[in-house]
């Protein structure tokens, strides 16, 4: 049976004083980030919350900072409204889904940092390269940032960092769930909550596979048959 519809907001102040005023009732708030097309994956992270605290929120925000110019930006896959009916058929439901425009928009202009059209091509760009609407403030794990994932996607883990920073400072949540599929991104979260004394818990719960065996994934909805084997092929070898 599908629960209730989850409030939506799409403004910090706002999704910052609902989870103050939440708080101040003796709720405790868990925190799913994801950037959308929600899998089982996801649907995981969130029972995970719910054993953990009172609310849930889940965030929805495909994070431009943490893709190159020569990343999927422009063609991340998502879809609002299926995320939304995913998200009632979870046992329990979630109760906010915080689904910001752009969160560096500091409302100096439009043309800045979040996914904005750059002056020439007119193509989709990550604000890594425009500068930005006064964004300039970065968070770098940056021992842990530097190798695996890190050597071929050098902005990646600082803008995950970075926005996971700011979804902290908004929501204020007691506990955040994360997916230990992105392992070094998980270790990199841990270590910066340690590193700069957030108050939050981290929680990393194991991977969710498909029947295939291939790890549950927003990008897989990309794949081709071909991709999916190929992709099934360099985990076997591995493995070996
Ligand atoms: O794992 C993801 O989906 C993203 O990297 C995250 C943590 C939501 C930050 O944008």
């Amino acid at each position: 049976m599908a629960n209730k519809d989850p409030l939506m907001i799409t403004d910090k102040d706002e999704m910052r004083k609902w989870s103050r005023s939440m708080r101040a009732q003796g709720k405790t708030i868990g925190l799913v980030p994801t950037m959308g097309y929600l899998h089982e994956g996801h649907l995981s992270l969130i029972q995970e919350s719910h054993k953990q605290t009172h609310l849930t929120v889940v965030s929805i925000y495909i994070n431009p900072g943490q893709f190159s110019p020569t990343e999927d930006l422009s063609t991340y896959p998502s879809d609002l409204l299926g995320d939304i009916q995913k998200l009632k058929s979870v046992p329990g439901g979630v109760d906010v889904v915080f689904n910001p425009k752009n969160l560096y928009d500091y409302g100096n202009n439009d043309n800045g940092c979040g996914v904005g059209l750059d002056q020439e091509g007119g193509k989709v760009v990550s604000c890594v390269e425009t500068g930005g609407m006064g964004h300039e403030t970065w968070v770098r794990v940056e021992r842990l940032e530097k190798d695996l994932c890190g050597k071929s996607r050098p902005v990646f883990f600082r803008g995950v960092a970075t926005i996971v920073t700011k979804l902290f400072n908004i929501v204020e949540p007691d506990v955040a769930v994360f997916g230990k599929k992105d392992y070094q991104q998980w270790r990199i979260i841990k270590r910066m909550v340690r590193d700069l004394d957030f108050g939050i818990k981290v929680i990393g719960t194991e991977l969710a596979r498909d029947d295939d065996g291939l790890a549950k994934s927003s990008r897989n909805a990309r794949l081709s048959p071909d991709d999916r084997q190929k992709q099934r092929m360099v985990k076997m070898i591995a493995k070996s």
